[in-house]
């Protein structure tokens, strides 16, 4: 599939054919294409654990999920996926490597991160990731940890603590699903967000 096709076609995907497993070349090819997202000093501050069986995944459903609540439409959707892929971020990479003599910042100041790259970079590996599931067939959903389960999820799975759950990334052949109501919010457009030169100046397409 050509690429501009590739982005086109992706949407988050929040509901999976249960009965069908993700073939393992694809699991393959969706990890060898998130390592060559870039990095801040090539740090590759990300790691990503896999869940295939559904023992694993319904520990991390389990993890993540209020005790009480019977899950929604969205988590029922979700649920059927049939490979979840946690993506971690590594601080500690990072503030390791640009301490390095070729980068200097050996006071290992987070002053000096004010966007914490760490999580970018981690964020470009899963998007090569939903990019590539389109290209294979596939779809696929990034979605958040809430915050007061991270503690949970690194516990499940044996994740150090310097590890931060950026989100995870859900695959499986596409199900009807709902269309995100957050949709509605229309896309904004080039026009909108582009500046020419200045902020505020409209974008013109002529050069
Ligand atoms: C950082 C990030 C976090 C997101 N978290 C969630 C989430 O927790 N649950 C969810 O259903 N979708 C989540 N989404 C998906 C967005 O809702 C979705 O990308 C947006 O509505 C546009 O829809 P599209 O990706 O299908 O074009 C997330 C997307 C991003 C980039």
């Amino acid at each position: 599939m050509q690429l501009r096709e590739v982005i086109r076609r992706r949407r988050m995907v929040r509901a999976y054919q249960a009965d069908r497993p993700v073939p393992a070349d694809v699991v393959i090819r969706l990890l060898e294409h998130a390592v060559h997202a870039p990095s801040a000093g090539f740090s590759q501050g990300w790691d990503f654990v896999v869940l295939r069986e559904a023992a694993d995944r319904d520990l991390f459903w389990a993890a993540t999920s209020e005790d009480d609540e019977e899950p929604d439409a969205w988590l029922r959707g979700l649920q059927t996926a049939p490979v979840l892929v946690l993506c971690l971020s590594d601080k500690d990479a990072y503030l390791d490597r640009y301490a390095a003599p070729d980068k200097g910042w050996s006071d290992r100041d987070e002053a000096r991160w004010p966007v914490p790259y760490w999580d970018v970079d981690t964020g470009m590996a899963a998007l090569l990731m939903l990019l590539t599931a389109v290209d294979e067939g596939l779809g696929a959903c990034f979605f958040g940890v809430p915050p007061h389960r991270h503690d949970a999820v690194r516990a499940a799975f044996a994740v150090p603590d310097g590890r931060r759950p950026v989100g995870v990334v859900s695959v499986g052949y596409p199900a009807p699903d709902r269309r995100s109501p957050s949709l509605r919010r229309g896309r904004r457009s080039v026009a909108q967000v582009a500046h020419d030169g200045r902020f505020g100046v409209p974008w013109t397409a002529a050069g």
